[in-house]
C-alpha cells in the first residue's frame, strides 16, 4: 500500500484516485503525522503532495525525516519535490516567473520513472512530455546523489531522481488529466518502482469489510438512516451483509422524494434483502412545518431540522441500538479534515442524511470511509444492488423542497414528481448514436423544477392557465462547475409534449441553459 502525505494541495485527492485506479490501496494523511505513524504504516512507497505554500518561508511543513530513512521509494510532487530537495540538502528559490498551465518538458538521461513513457520525441530522440505546471518556486540545486531527469527552459530541474535510493520528484502534476502520461507515471511509480500489490479489488474488499464490521459491532445493534441515495444504500447493504438483523434502517419519507422512490427503497431493502426497515411517512409533518415558507435557506433549515427530529424519535425507540451507521465516503472525510476554506461564503447550507447530531449518544459506524464515489458504486453492484439504483444521478437531501421555487405545497410536489419522471424516462430511453449511451448516462444530473407561476395556453378548443416546469440537465465531473447539457431537440420536444399532455396542471415547459457558475445546478 501507498502512503500519501498531504501538504494541502487542492488536488491531493486526485493522487489517491490515480493510485487506486492502478488497483493499489492508498491512504492520505496530513504531512505532520509522527515518525512512528509513518513507520507503522508499512508503506511500499510514499508520495509527497503539492501545496500552496512556499518551502523557504519560515514556518512551512516538512515531511517527517523518517520518510527518507525507511528505505522505501518516495515520489515528491510539486511542493513535495521542493521539500524533498530542501530536506536532502538541495536548494529551492522563488521563481521570477510563475509557471502555470500546460508545459512541455524534455526527459533527460535514463530514468526508471519515465522509461518508455513519452508523448512525442524531438529530433535528438529525447522523449517529450506534455505536463501541467502550477508553481512559483523551483528547485535550483540538486541534493547530493540526484540527477535531472526532465527539464525545460523555465524550469531546468523539472524532475529529479536518485535511482539508488529510489527517490523521484516532479515539479509538474502527474495526478491531473492535463498531464497526459500522468497515470502511466504514477503506475510506474507504484507498480514497478514500489512494487505495491495491485490487489485493491471489490470482491476482496467486501470480505474484509464484513469481517471488520462484525468485529467492531460484536453483538450490538446498529441503526442507519436510509435515504434512497447511493451512499446510504450501499452502506446499508454492506452492513446488512455483515450483521443481518442487528441492523435496523430508518427510512424517513419527507414527501419530497422522486416518483415511486419510497416504494423502490422498501422493495429493495425490506423485500429483496429482507433487511429490517422502518418506513416513516412524515409528509404531513414536513408539509406543515414548510407551510408558507418561501425563503430557500429557511426551507433548507426546516427540512434538515425536521429530518433529525423524526429520525431521533425513531432511534430512541430502538433501545438496544449502540451504533449509528452513516454512508460517509472518503471525499467527505477529507473535506471535514479542514481542507475546506474557512473564508468560503455559504451559497447553500447543504443538508445530508449523514449530518445527524452526536446527541444520540451512539458510536459511529462508517464502513465506506475509505472509498471514493465510483468505488462505492462498484461495491454496490458487487453487493447485488441494481445497477439503476447505484448509478442514479445525485439527489439533494432536501429533495423536491429545493426544486419547488418558493413555498412548498403537496399539490406542487405531486405535479413536479410526474413531470420529473417523464423527463428522466425520456433521457433513459433516448440513445445517442455516436456513443451508444443513453442521455441519462451522458448527463451528470437531470431533473425538473416547478415554477409557481401561471401562463396562458390553449389545449383543444379551450384556454388553459397553468404552471410552468423547467427542465435542467448538466454535465460535470465534480459538481463545482457544470455545463448545461446539449440535449437533442427531439428529446426535449418529446419530454415537453408528454409533460404537457400527461400532467394536468402544467401547460408550459422551458429548458435551462445556464452554466455553473454563474447559476447553481439546483435552482434554490
Ligand atoms: P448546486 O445547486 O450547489 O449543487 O450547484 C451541487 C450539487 O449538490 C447537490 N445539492 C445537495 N446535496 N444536500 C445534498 O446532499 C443538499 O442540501 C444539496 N443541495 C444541493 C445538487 O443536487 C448538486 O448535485
Amino acid at each position: 500500500k501507498i502512503l500519501i502525505l498531504d501538504f494541502g494541495s487542492q488536488v491531493t485527492q486526485l493522487i489517491a484516485r490515480r493510485v487506486r485506479e492502478a488497483k493499489v490501496y492508498c491512504e492520505i494523511h496530513p504531512c505532520d503525522v509522527s515518525d512512528d505513524f509513518v513507520r507503522d504504516f508499512g508503506a511500499d512507497g510514499i508520495i509527497l503532495s503539492g501545496s500552496h505554500a512556499s518551502v523557504y518561508e519560515e514556518e512551512t511543513d516538512k515531511a517527517p525525516n523518517v520518510v527518507f530513512e525507511l528505505g522505501v521509494p518516495v515520489l515528491g510532487i510539486c511542493y513535495g519535490m521542493q521539500t524533498m530537495a530542501q530536506q536532502l540538502g538541495g536548494k529551492v528559490e522563488a521563481g521570477t516567473k510563475r509557471e502555470f498551465g500546460f508545459a512541455e518538458v524534455r526527459a533527460r538521461g535514463h530514468s526508471e520513472l519515465f522509461k518508455d513513457i513519452q508523448d512525442s520525441s524531438n529530433a535528438d530522440g529525447h522523449g517529450l512530455l506534455e505536463v501541467w505546471m502550477s508553481h512559483g518556486d523551483k528547485v535550483t540545486e540538486l541534493p547530493a546523489g540526484f540527477k535531472v531527469i526532465a527539464s525545460n527552459e523555465t524550469t531546468p530541474i523539472a524532475a529529479m531522481a536518485d535511482e539508488s535510493r529510489k527517490f523521484y520528484a516532479v515539479q509538474f502534476h502527474p495526478e491531473v488529466t492535463h498531464t497526459k502520461q500522468g497515470q502511466a507515471m504514477l503506475n510506474r511509480f507504484v507498480l514497478d518502482i514500489c512494487k505495491a500489490r495491485a490487489d485493491w479489488i471489490m470482491g476482496d474488499y467486501i470480505t474484509e469489510a464484513v469481517e471488520k464490521i462484525r468485529q467492531q459491532v460484536g453483538d450490538e445493534e446498529v441503526i442507519l438512516g436510509l435515504s434512497g441515495g447511493v451512499d446510504s444504500s450501499v452502506a446499508a447493504a454492506l452492513i446488512h451483509r455483515a450483521i443481518g438483523d442487528q441492523l435496523t434502517c430508518v427510512f424517513v419519507d419527507h414527501g419530497l422524494l422522486r416518483l415511486n422512490e419510497g416504494k423502490m427503497v422498501m422493495e429493495m431493502f425490506a423485500g429483496r434483502l429482507h433487511a429490517k426497515v422502518i418506513h416513516v411517512d412524515a409528509t404531513a409533518q414536513f408539509m406543515g412545518e414548510l407551510e408558507g415558507v418561501s425563503d430557500p435557506e429557511a426551507k433548507r433549515k426546516i427540512i434538515g431540522k425536521e429530518f433529525v427530529e423524526v429520525f431521533q424519535v425513531e432511534a430512541k425507540k430502538l433501545e438496544n441500538a449502540k451504533w449509528l451507521a452513516q454512508g460517509t465516503i472518503y471525499p467527505d472525510v477529507i473535506e471535514s479534515g479542514g481542507a475546506k476554506s474557512k473564508k468560503a461564503v455559504t451559497i447553500k447550507s447543504h443538508h445530508n442524511v449523514g449530518g445527524l447530531p452526536e446527541t444520540l449518544g451512539l458510536k459511529l459506524l462508517e464502513p465506506l470511509r475509505d472509498l471514493f464515489k465510483d468505488e462505492v458504486r462498484e461495491l454496490g453492484v458487487a453487493l447485488g444492488l441494481p445497477h439503476d439504483m447505484v448509478y442514479r444521478h445525485p439527489f439533494p437531501g432536501p429533495g423536491l423542497g429545493v426544486r419547488i421555487l418558493g413555498a412548498v405545497k403537496k399539490e406542487y410536489a405531486d405535479l413536479l414528481r410526474l413531470a420529473d419522471a417523464i423527463f428522466i424516462e425520456e433521457l433513459r430511453n433516448t440513445i445517442d448514436e455516436k456513443t451508444g449511451k443513453s442521455w441519462y448516462d451522458l448527463t451528470s444530473q437531470a431533473f425538473a423544477v416547478f415554477l409557481p407561476v401561471k401562463s396562458v395556453g390553449v389545449m383543444g378548443d379551450g384556454r388553459t392557465y397553468d404552471y410552468v416546469v423547467a427542465l435542467r440537465a448538466v454535465v460535470t465531473s465534480d459538481f463545482m462547475t457544470a455545463h448545461w447539457a446539449e440535449l437533442p431537440y427531439a428529446l426535449l420536444g418529446k419530454a415537453s409534449n408528454r409533460i404537457i399532455n400527461e400532467v394536468r396542471g402544467i401547460n408550459r415547459v422551458v429548458y435551462d441553459v445556464s452554466g455553473k457558475p454563474p447559476a447553481t445546478i439546483e435552482w434554490e
